[in-house]
């Protein structure tokens, strides 16, 4: 916790924690989300400062290192002469670790499906929609059968993204999904009233999931990319556990607050046993409308590295460019219009890298599979 209000010189640990970074990488461990805990209080005449660092790496021999350099930055300090570093080193969860777990899931809710993958983020706003959008359409061009399913309970943006104003119709009792830049596409802003208050309460988010899950006509699918809400509550959960996911793919930009709530994400999903196909950072440098160069207006590879240090695949990065609010405004996804430009190979290699996760994991675990 920043307790900077405490102790003045705490404003000056916490700049000194800045100067650290994590062994072998270039970010800081304050960047991180490892500095737990900092204090400052004067004993036996000495100004001490206290810090708690809680890490995530296989590398247990990363404790000392850190300690070491820890001290050495905070006792560097000229209003600070004592310091008392204290490392917890846990490891990342593996999803191999929770194989044994049996999800609650009903495979009959998706049947024909054979790839159920939720795009997730710990934030809203760092582009979910956007990636899930031009992912299903990127899916689409290589000859897949792909279906988005939005379920962003409070902002569901796919049918802007797609073009699509209309109300579904309803046969045979089963809403019927739109076909759009080749995708099927279902939302929540379809069968929601506009007027529905965005608060909605635990019972009525699970219900609205689960119709939208048990009463769509989606036929037989190879993916269903389901853009989730944004963070860890209801209706992740029981998306989590109604839905056999085959794996999750979390979307962040390189700044750290989103990386650090990206990271919440995953805890999460490796908690309820959900692969973690891997991460895909957007926004990740500014496009050139003009040249087409791509120049870092943040800081470069954040969520390559958070990958790394968090022990999942860094599955591609897609820069900032107007041309892709442009696309989501006109309701033609960037990769739709220009199936041969940049974004859309980027997007391509994206859906190659999730795809061989995704095998990987349904190997693994053959009843996430759902033929
Ligand atoms: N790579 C990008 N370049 C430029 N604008 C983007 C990019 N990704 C998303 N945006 C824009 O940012 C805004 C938020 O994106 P959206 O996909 O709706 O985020 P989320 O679903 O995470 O809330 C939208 O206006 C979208 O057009
Ligand atoms: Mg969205």
């Amino acid at each position: 916790m920043n307790t900077q209000d405490n102790d003045p010189r705490e404003a000056l640990v916490w700049a000194a924690l800045k100067t650290v970074s994590f062994p072998g990488m270039t970010r800081d461990i304050v960047s991180f989300g490892f500095v737990r805990e900092v204090a400052v209080f004067d004993e036996d005449g000495s100004a001490t400062a206290a810090v708690k660092l809680k890490v995530n790496t296989h590398n247990p021999g990363v404790g000392d290192t850190l300690r070491a350099a820890t001290e050495e930055a905070l006792v560097a300090l000229k209003d600070i002469s004592r310091a008392r570093v204290s490392v917890e080193v846990v490891a990342p969860v593996k999803p191999e670790a929770a194989q044994q777990k049996a999800i609650a899931a009903d495979p009959s809710l998706l049947k024909g499906i054979k790839y159920v993958v939720a795009i997730a983020s710990g934030k809203g706003g760092v582009g979910k929609s956007t990636v899930a959008s031009n992912l299903a359409v990127r899916l689409a061009q290589m000859g897949h059968s792909v279906g988005l399913m939005d379920a962003d309970i409070y902002g569901p943006s796919v049918p802007l993204m797609f073009g699509i104003e209309a109300r579904p119709r309803v046969i045979d009792e089963k809403l019927l999904p739109f076909e759009k830049h080749g995708v099927r596409v279902m939302s929540l802003g379809f069968v929601l009233d506009v007027d529905t208050p965005v608060i909605w309460r635990g019972p009525m988010v699970m219900k609205a999931i689960e119709q939208l899950l048990g009463d769509v006509a989606w036929g037989e699918l190879d993916f269903l990319l389901v853009d989730l809400p944004p963070g860890t509550g209801d209706a992740q959960l029981t998306l989590t556990q109604k839905v056999p996911l085959s794996g999750a793919l979390i979307v962040s930009t390189p700044q750290d607050v989103a990386l650090i709530d990206a990271r919440k994400g995953l805890a999460m999903f490796r908690k309820v046993n959900v692969p973690v196909l891997g991460m895909v950072e957007n926004m990740s440098g500014f496009a050139c409308p003009k040249c087409g160069e791509v120049s870092y207006i943040f800081k470069q590879d954040g969520a390559r590295h958070t990958a790394e240090v968090l022990d999942c695949r860094f599955l591609g990065g897609i820069p900032l460019d107007p041309a892709i609010v442009r696309g989501g405004d006109d309701g033609v996804p960037v990769v739709a219009a220009d199936p041969d430009g940049a974004h859309a190979l980027a997007f391509g290699k994206i859906a190659e890298a999730m795809i061989e996760e995704v095998a990987k994991e349904a190997k693994k675990r053959p009843s996430f599979q759902i033929l």
